[in-house]
């Protein structure tokens, strides 16, 4: 039997997700794609996952689309072109909808597709072999769903060069803008993303969702509605707060 091509391990009240395509750098194929958005799903639903880490088998965290799928999606078949896009869409818009919080940790490429979920994941954790970047143009083709979650996380003129040259960029520099929480040596990167996602876990659920929620909402909003989410939340959060001892 071949090995799942995603591997789910429970540590506690942390789930880590390993994409398991290591021979071909996790490259996202349509199996894999679905596969992580059902999981996603699943662990949303579960009661005892308070938070996950998303991470690679083998040297690089993933490159990207499936290159050798490329040949199916042609105007020929617009059905397959349109029914992908749809996949990678409701996979790339799933992380900020979860209730959950997600580590990403990295380590060699992360590209296009990959450099997408890398940046979805709500904390970001990397190892000095990344190599974050976005090649679509190099393929003549558009870092299209990726660039919605891009621009909402670097300033424009930074994330317009990394996807118009193509040239991908490594930790340190992901770190110094932004994108990367912590660099970390490659044997402890799994082990600090697990950290980083247990602290998280130790949050009462309903505040993390709450908090997760409001976050990617007023990241959107303008501004007097951005705050009046947020009077509402804390008007909401009075509810369940736990009492102080007396
Ligand atoms: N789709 C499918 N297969 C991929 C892949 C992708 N996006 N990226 C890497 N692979 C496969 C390679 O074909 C190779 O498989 P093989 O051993 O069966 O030939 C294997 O992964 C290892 O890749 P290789 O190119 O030998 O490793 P490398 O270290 O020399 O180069 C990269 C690494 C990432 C620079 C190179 O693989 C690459 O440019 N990949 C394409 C990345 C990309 O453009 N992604 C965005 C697509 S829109």
């Amino acid at each position: 039997m071949s090995d799942p091509i995603l591997l789910v391990e429970n540590r506690g009240a942390v789930r880590i997700l390993t994409m398991n395509r290591p021979d071909k750098l996790n490259a996202l194929n349509s199996a894999l794609t679905q596969a992580l958005l059902d999981t996603l799903l699943d662990a949303d639903a579960a009661s005892d996952v308070r938070a996950l880490v998303l991470t690679g088998a083998g040297r690089s965290f993933c490159a990207g689309a499936d290159l050798s799928e490329f040949g199916t999606l042609t105007p020929e078949e617009p059905d397959a072109v349109r029914t992908r896009a749809e996949l990678t869409t409701r996979l790339q818009a799933q992380f900020p909808r979860l209730g959950k919080p997600v580590v990403s940790a990295l380590r060699g490429h992360a590209l296009g597709g990959g450099a997408g979920l890398a940046l979805a994941c709500d904390l970001v954790v990397a190892a000095p072999s990344l190599k974050l970047g976005y090649p679509e143009v190099a393929h003549s083709i558009v870092p299209a769903i990726v660039l919605t979650g891009l621009v909402r996380q670097l300033g424009p003129k930074l994330a317009f060069e990394l996807v118009a040259l193509g040239h991908p960029i490594g930790a340190e520099r992901a770190q110094a803008i932004g994108l990367v929480n912590r660099v970390v040596a490659e044997d402890a990167l799994l082990d600090e993303a697990v950290r980083l996602a247990e602290a998280m876990a130790k949050v009462a659920p309903i505040a993390m969702r709450t908090t997760k929620e409001l976050f990617y909402r007023v990241m959107e909003l303008p501004f007097d509605q951005a705050i009046a989410a947020g009077r509402d939340a804390n008007i909401m959060m009075r509810g369940f707060r736990k009492k102080a001892p007396t």
